[in-house]
């Protein structure tokens, strides 16, 4: 009957993947003659492959859902809920899928006392109090997702200071955690602490060589196992940011990994060894040292060197998560160690879920990316898999972070949490098609909803890369706090090797062979050429690469200071466009999640300019060239809080200046509320208004706005914004929309401090009613 079934292949054919490991080049290697059966068991089984297609029988109407094993059965149905769910039927073809890739997990970086590190969504789903939490419906419901976009391992703990989590109790409260999400084909694994034996072992080393340290490790797998049958293993983060790690002893990343591994394999498990091991005190003034090359540096040389069961884990770029990096050299440096890919659902440095930024785009750019390994085809999507050098295992890992608030927070980035699943089971899916699917079945089929959605997310990381930074630069953030607001010279003139350089005359990093830190020379030959030369890097990488002035010409014939100017004008009148396009979805879709969503993008429009104002006053005094636009620089219609008549009300210098409208705000920091009041001198008409302020982490300030006394707004500043100073992490904007105005009229904005938020102001802003907010309230309260 099953041949009779157009594109039907019976179960069983595919040859094994498991194959490779046979072949002669590898004879003899660590992989061929130690590789665990029960690795290979547990990963190559074909165990998710599963086939949806209509009974192929004349008069029949039954729908098939065929896999060998459950976890297979479990993606079919999903696929089966997702074709209808999107309005479509089982195509006459049939479908019929294996994932792209075995390891396919998200990271959650929970601590014990429930705290999330770089989580945007609130309080751990799995921890709280040092223990795992007595209801976990939360975690199930969790993994019933994540088998949804097929996604099948969790990793539950911070990758810093794990050690507490192998502690027997901990362990215990795991094995519920586990039995809360296997339901779901979803196994759990943690990350570890390498110094665990001495710190909750009680051994006087943690040297991984040592057979004390061995059998530690051996017995601690054992009772982990006893209470995780199908647990998967372990994830490092060892000589990196204050982690403990080898290196303490002379030991490679190898020996600790494969310590780890050895104790792991009877039970089929695996270790994922993250590449992000790297110096944080690098000296600035070494105009060789980078810490772009420290993975490629440290792993390259141990290529071959890992047992089978390690995987290395390297993020998708060199650095860290940036908006716009190149992708990581070292996938083409491992040709005979098995890798996986690890990027990041939780937005630490794009955004935070507060702007509106559909990762997939990015990732599709770095899984397409081909490496050009060897002189031949080898884009990194079939390198994580396995496929371009033949190595049995292989994945892509997410940072998730999610929490108790929506998972990440934002209904919109969970479009990422989406794209994640769907590109780690088929990383040829395109961005849009992602986009498209997920549209329809979270938000709605209606096509102007349809189209505006995936407009939006199409739209939203060019433009988050337009406001927040430039051609290769990174994401000028706060580096050394948030990660969220601007402040360029964080990243400069200090350990931390995020730099880029800049100075009065021009910006970027050399990072070529012939006059710079020699980053470049890590790809293979043909990809090295194309970024050691400046004729041939990418416009979007150039100062990753290289040293320019600000004059130097773009491909478009721009000037790199032109192009800083323009981008970020571009980027802010963009994310204001986005409040637009939604404003037209009211009424198509569920109100709660319509409002949702319009009040985060009010805030980004704010939070833009914000951004915008930061590094364009930056750039500006730094290279002493004007805009030819006329714009950096000049705010028309800007009232500035520091000009105003105050009562009450200091002037303050805000730190980075140019978080701050001409560096400086007011703030009520010694009485129980303050005024500003400005004259206005303007013509008569209806006018927008918007008040730039500073809402402090931690208080609930509050403000009214009035002309002529007469009330006009009054709102709270009371958003969970990052940090407790003055700062573009908390620079906001509340706007009042049509505002008659005539010459002569009192505008003031009163404060009332609430403890140490002094209820700062940046400045007022007066501009003509934008059409586009005609039907679109003020952005916090009510106006
Ligand atoms: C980033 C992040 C840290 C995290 C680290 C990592 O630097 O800011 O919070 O611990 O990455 O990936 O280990």
């Amino acid at each position: 009957m099953k041949k009779d079934f157009p594109g039907w292949k019976p179960f069983g054919v595919t040859p094994p993947k498991f194959e490779v490991i046979h072949e002669p080049s590898r004879q003899n290697t660590r992989q061929s003659a130690h590789f665990p059966i029960q690795v290979m068991n547990r990963y190559f089984r074909d165990a998710e492959t599963f086939a949806v297609y209509r009974y192929p029988h004349p008069g029949s109407h039954s729908i098939i859902i065929e896999a060998p094993e459950e976890s297979g059965l479990t993606y079919g149905v999903f696929t089966l809920l997702r074709l209808l769910a999107s309005g479509q039927s089982v195509p006459a073809a049939g479908i019929r899928e294996t994932p792209a890739m075995p390891i396919r997990w998200t990271d959650e970086w929970d601590n014990a006392n429930g705290s999330v590190e770089r989580g945007y969504a609130g309080r751990s789903i799995f921890f709280e109090g040092g223990k795992v939490r007595d209801d976990l419906s939360l975690a199930s419901e969790y993994a019933r997702l994540l088998a949804s976009v097929g996604i099948n391992g969790c990793n539950v703990n911070n990758v810093n200071g794990a050690a507490p989590f192998l502690q027997p109790e901990m362990l215990a409260g795991l094995a519920r955690v586990a039995d809360s999400m296997r339901p779901w084909g979803v196994h759990i694994s943690i990350s570890v602490d390498i110094a665990s034996p001495q710190k909750i072992g009680g051994l006087k080393t943690y040297d991984p060589l040592d057979p004390a340290v061995i059998a530690w490790w051996t017995a601690k797998v054992n009772e982990i196992y006893a209470l995780i049958p199908d647990f998967n293993g372990f994830t490092v983060k060892a000589d990196s940011e204050g982690q403990p790690g080898p290196a303490s002893f002379g030991r490679s990343p190898a020996d600790a990994a494969n310590t780890l591994a050895d104790a792991l394999a009877p039970h089929g498990g695996v270790v994922l060894y993250r590449a992000f091991v790297y110096n944080n005190h690098l000296d600035y003034n070494d105009l060789k040292a980078d810490r772009a090359r420290a993975a490629y540096d440290i792993f390259h040389p141990l290529d071959g060197k890992f047992a089978a069961n390690v995987v290395i884990q390297t993020k998708e770029g060199p650095i860290d998560f940036q908006a716009r990096e190149p992708v990581s050299p070292l996938f083409a440096g491992l040709r005979q160690t098995s890798q996986a890919m690890e990027l990041q659902v939780t937005q630490e440095y794009t955004g935070q879920q507060r702007h509106l930024v559909y990762l997939a785009p990015m990732w599709k750019q770095v899984l397409d990316f081909d490496l050009r390994a060897g002189g031949a085809s080898t884009p990194v999507k079939k390198i994580v898999a396995g496929a371009a050098f033949h190595r049995p295992l292989g994945g892509m890992v997410a940072v998730a972070s999610v929490g108790r608030d929506g998972w990440l927070g934002s209904p919109l980035a969970m479009a990422n949490l989406y794209a994640f699943g769907r590109l780690a089971w088929n990383p040829d899916l395109t961005q849009e098609q992602i986009a498209n699917e997920w549209t329809r079945q979270t938000i709605d089929s209606d096509p102007v909803v349809v189209s505006t959605v995936v407009k939006m997310l199409m739209q939203s990381w060019p433009t988050y890369e337009d406001y927040t930074g430039f051609l290769g630069t990174q994401t000028l953030t706060d580096i050394t706090g948030s990660h969220y607001g601007p402040n360029i010279e964080a990243s400069e003139r200090n350990g931390w090797g995020q730099w880029h350089r800049d100075d009065a005359q021009g910006i970027g990093m050399d990072r070529t062979v012939a006059t710079g830190t020699g980053f470049a020379g890590q790809y293979p030959p043909e990809v090295a050429k194309m970024y050691e030369s400046l004729a041939t890097t990418p416009d979007n990488l150039l100062l990753f690469f290289h040293h320019v002035s600000y004059t130097y010409k773009l491909d478009s014939g721009k000037t790199v200071i032109q192009y800083v100017y323009d981008s970020h004008y571009q980027g802010a009148a963009q994310a204001a466009e986005f409040v637009d396009e939604w404003a037209a979805l009211k009424g198509r879709i569920d109100d709660k999640l319509y409002e949702d969503v319009r009040a985060r993008l009010e805030y980004q429009a704010g939070h833009a300019i914000v951004w915008r104002d930061a590094i364009v006053q930056y750039f500006l005094k730094q290279s002493g060239i004007p805009d030819d636009r006329g714009r950096a620089g000049h705010y028309p219609g800007r009232l500035e809080a520091e000009d105003a008549r105050l009562t009450g009300y200091k002037v303050v210098d805000v730190k980075p200046w140019e978080d701050a409208s001409g560096g400086k705000a007011v703030s009520c920091a010694e009485a129980k509320s303050c005024s500003a009041e400005w004259t206005w001198s303007g013509a008569a008409g209806r006018f927008d208004i918007a008040v730039q302020y500073f809402d402090l982490q931690g208080w609930v300030a509050k403000f009214t706005f009035d002309v002529n006394g007469k009330p006009a707004a009054n709102w709270a500043a009371d958003a969970t914004l990052p940090s407790r100073r003055l700062h573009g992490d908390n620079s906001t904007r509340y706007t009042l929309h049509g505002v008659e105005l005539k010459p002569g009229d009192v505008l003031r904005v009163e404060g009332i401090p609430d403890g140490s938020d002094p209820a700062a102001l940046d400045y007022v802003e007066i501009s003509p009613p934008a059409q586009r907010n005609a039907t679109v309230r003020a952005n916090t309260g009510t106006q």
